[in-house]
C-alpha cells in the first residue's frame, strides 16, 4: 500500500424503516431548525416527505422546506435556498433524495455558515478556503452519486452552463439514512444511470498510474463484480430488496474514497461527462456510459495489463492465447456490452440523438479544460488535443 489519508466519518444507518429515525438522528447532531431539501415530485408522491417532516416534528425540531431540485442542480436554486436558510436561521440541512438534492443541500450548508462569502465566486471557485459549513444529514432515495458519504458536490451555473465540482471535508454528511425500499419507485432508466455511476466511481479510481495497492485493487474489482451482478438483477426484478441493498451500499463505498486508497484519482471520464450534462442537461450516469469506451480505447496503451486484469476479474474473460492489447480491447467491449444491455448509451448519438458538429466538440473540449487552464486525468494526463480526440472517438 502506498501512503494515504482516509477520513470518512459519515454515520450510516442502513435498512428497512430507518427513515423513521431521522428526527432522533438530526437532534443528536445538534439540529434545532432544519431546512429540508428535496427534488421534483418523487419524495412527495411516495409519502416519504410527510413521514420525514412528522419525525422532525415529533422530536421537537422546527423545519422549513425547499423543493424543486432538478437533476444537474442549478446555482440559482442554491441561492434561493441560501436566502431561506438565513431568514429561517437554519442550523441543519436535511437532504431527502439523490445526488442533486444532496449537492444542493451541501452548497446551502457552505453558504449559510459563511454569509459574507459568495457561494460561487468565493467558495466554488476556491478564492477563499472553506473553514466551516452547517451540518448536513441525508435520506438517500437513489443509489448512484455517492454524495451521501462523499466530500464533494457538483453544481451548474445557470447563465454560463459551467458544471463544477467542489470538495471539502466540511461537506461530508454527518449521517446517511439508507433504506433500500425507498428506491423501489425509481424508473429503470435512473436505476441504470445509477449502476453506471457507481461503477465509474470505482473505475475512475482503479485506472490510475499506481499498481502497488493490492488490497485497494481487490476491493475495487470485487465491488465492480457485485454491482454488475446486482445491477442486472435489480433491473430484471424491480423491487428486489437484496439487489437494491447491494447497489445502495456499493454506491456509498464507491465514492467515499475506499476503492482508490493509495493512488491518485483519474476521473477523466467524469470531467468529459460533466460537459455533456452542462450543455445538454443529460443524466450524469448516461454521460459516463457514453464516454468511457472512447476514453478507454484512447488510453489503454498506457497500461494494457491493467485493462486485462479488469477484463478477467470483472467480466470473467479468458486470457488464454491473447496479447494484453487483445485482452484490453475485449474488456472494453464487454463493458460497453453491459452498458448497452442495461439501456445505457455508448456513444454521443445514443446519448443525444445525433452525432455532433466539429464546433460542438470544440466547445465541449474548451469547457472541459476550463478554457485551457487545466488538464484532466491521472492514468494518462489529457490536454486539449487528447480531449478533442476522445470526443471525436465517441462521436458516432
Ligand atoms: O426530483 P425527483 O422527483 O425526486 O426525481 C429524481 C430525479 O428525477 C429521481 N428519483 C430519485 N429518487 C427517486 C426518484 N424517482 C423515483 N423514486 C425515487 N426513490 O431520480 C432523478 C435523478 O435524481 P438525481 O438526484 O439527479 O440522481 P443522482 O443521484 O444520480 O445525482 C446526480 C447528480 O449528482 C452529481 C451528478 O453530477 C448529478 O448532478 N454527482 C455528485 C457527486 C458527489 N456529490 O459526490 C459525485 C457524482 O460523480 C456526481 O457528479
Ligand atoms: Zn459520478
Amino acid at each position: 500500500m502506498q501512503a494515504f489519508e482516509f477520513y470518512s466519518p459519515t454515520k450510516i444507518i442502513f435498512g428497512p424503516g430507518t427513515e423513521q429515525q431521522v428526527g432522533t438522528q438530526a437532534a443528536a447532531w445538534g439540529a434545532s431548525k432544519v431546512l429540508v431539501v428535496y427534488g421534483g415530485q418523487s419524495a412527495v408522491r411516495s409519502g416519504l416527505l410527510d413521514r420525514v417532516l412528522a419525525s422532525l416534528q415529533q422530536c421537537g425540531l422546527a423545519y422549513e422546506t425547499l423543493g424543486g431540485v432538478h437533476p444537474n442542480p442549478r446555482l440559482s436554486l442554491v441561492r434561493e435556498g441560501l436566502k431561506k436558510a438565513l431568514d429561517f436561521g437554519a442550523d441543519f440541512l436535511l437532504a431527502v433524495g439523490g445526488g442533486s438534492v444532496i449537492d444542493t443541500a451541501k452548497a446551502i450548508a457552505d453558504g449559510a455558515a459563511n454569509p459574507e462569502l459568495d457561494i460561487w465566486d468565493d467558495i466554488w471557485l476556491r478564492k477563499v478556503p472553506l473553514e466551516k459549513a452547517l451540518p448536513v444529514g441525508v435520506i438517500l432515495t437513489i443509489p448512484a452519486a455517492g454524495s451521501e458519504s462523499s466530500e464533494s458536490s457538483v453544481l451548474t451555473k445557470d447563465d454560463t452552463l459551467e458544471k463544477r465540482g467542489f470538495s471539502s471535508s466540511f461537506q461530508r454528511p454527518r449521517f446517511a439514512i439508507m433504506n433500500p425500499e425507498l428506491t423501489f419507485t425509481l424508473p429503470s432508466y435512473q436505476v441504470s444511470c445509477g449502476i453506471v455511476d457507481i461503477m465509474m466511481h470505482t473505475m475512475d479510481r482503479y485506472f490510475n498510474p499506481v499498481t502497488t495497492n493490492e488490497l485497494t485493487d481487490e476491493i475495487a474489482l470485487g465491488l465492480l463484480r457485485t454491482v454488475v451482478r446486482n445491477g442486472r438483477q435489480a433491473l430484471e426484478q424491480p423491487g428486489d430488496y437484496q439487489a437494491m441493498s447491494e447497489l445502495m451500499w456499493a454506491g456509498s463505498l464507491s465514492h467515499n474514497g475506499l476503492t482508490g486508497l493509495g493512488g491518485p484519482l483519474d476521473f477523466a471520464t467524469h470531467q468529459l461527462g460533466h460537459e455533456l450534462s452542462a450543455r445538454f442537461d443529460a443524466a450524469h450516469g448516461a454521460t459516463l456510459a457514453a464516454m468511457w469506451g472512447s476514453w478507454a480505447r484512447y488510453c489503454m496503451d498506457t497500461n494494457p495489463a491493467r485493462f486485462a486484469r479488469f477484463g478477467q476479474q470483472v467480466w470473467g474473460l479468458d486470457a488464454a492465447g491473447k496479447t494484453e492489447q487483445e485482452q484490453a480491447l475485449a474488456a472494453i467491449e464487454a463493458t460497453e456490452d453491459y452498458f448497452r444491455s442495461i439501456g445505457m448509451p455508448t456513444c454521443l448519438s445514443e446519448l443525444l440523438g445525433a452525432a455532433q458538429s466539429a464546433q460542438v466538440l470544440e466547445m465541449l473540449t474548451v469547457g472541459c479544460t476550463f478554457h485551457g487552464q487545466r488538464t484532466i486525468g491521472s492514468f494518462r494526463i489529457l490536454g486539449h488535443e487528447d480531449i478533442l480526440a476522445i470526443y471525436n472517438l465517441a462521436n458516432h
